[in-house]
């Protein structure tokens, strides 16, 4: 059995929504002149994120989805990246847009990103909803950041712990109690 726990909640659904407004409008700017970017999303997280964004994004889009193992249910990190669903479209050429839930000891999107431009993208960019840098383990950092975090572990809005509070429309962190 885990522990009890209540979630308070650290960025409301407003405040989101807001950020990323910016975030989508930096992004249209920044590939303006691309003829269709590809938008990666890595699930599970990122699903709620992607969703938003794209819709905010005033561009040609495709999007796509690659799932890395991280967690499992537990709040360390595995250190350990494999690939668990690979992207269907490949990107040879493309621009590229990979889009992650939280960057934390960086081993994932340092590992993704080494991965897909590996298969020569054109341009490969990276976004992150959120960014724990004082947990980074590997000198990474994503081209677009939602909100820097203090290091406390946080569910809602796609992310989870052990598998629940994904549905939750805001971010929240969790307390045992
Ligand atoms: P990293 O490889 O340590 O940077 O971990 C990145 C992945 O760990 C993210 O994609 C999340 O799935 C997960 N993760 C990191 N911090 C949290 C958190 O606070 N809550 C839930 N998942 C997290
Ligand atoms: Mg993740």
């Amino acid at each position: 059995m885990s522990q009890p726990y209540v979630i308070d909640q650290m960025i409301s659904a407003k405040t989101i929504a807001a950020r990323i407004e910016d975030l989508s409008r930096e992004i249209s700017g920044e590939f303006a002149d691309t003829r269709k970017l590809v938008v990666v999303g890595l699930l599970r997280g990122s699903f709620v994120f992607i969703a938003d964004l794209v819709r905010e994004l005033e561009l040609p889009v495709e999007v796509d989805f690659l799932e890395v193992s991280s967690y499992g249910d537990g709040m360390e990190s595995s250190r350990e990246v494999r690939i668990l669903k690979d992207l269907r479209g490949g990107i040879e050429g493309r621009d590229v847009l990979v889009v992650e839930d939280i960057v934390d000891t960086g081993h994932t999107l340092a590992h993704v990103t080494r991965l897909l431009k590996s298969r020569n993208p054109a341009r490969l960019c990276s976004i992150a909803l959120l960014d724990k840098p004082s947990r980074r383990e590997v000198d990474f950092r994503a081209d677009h950041i939602g909100f820097e975090i203090p290091d406390e572990f946080v569910v809602g809005y796609g992310i989870d712990y052990a598998q629940r509070n994904r549905n939750l429309p805001f971010i929240g962190k969790v307390r045992f109690v």
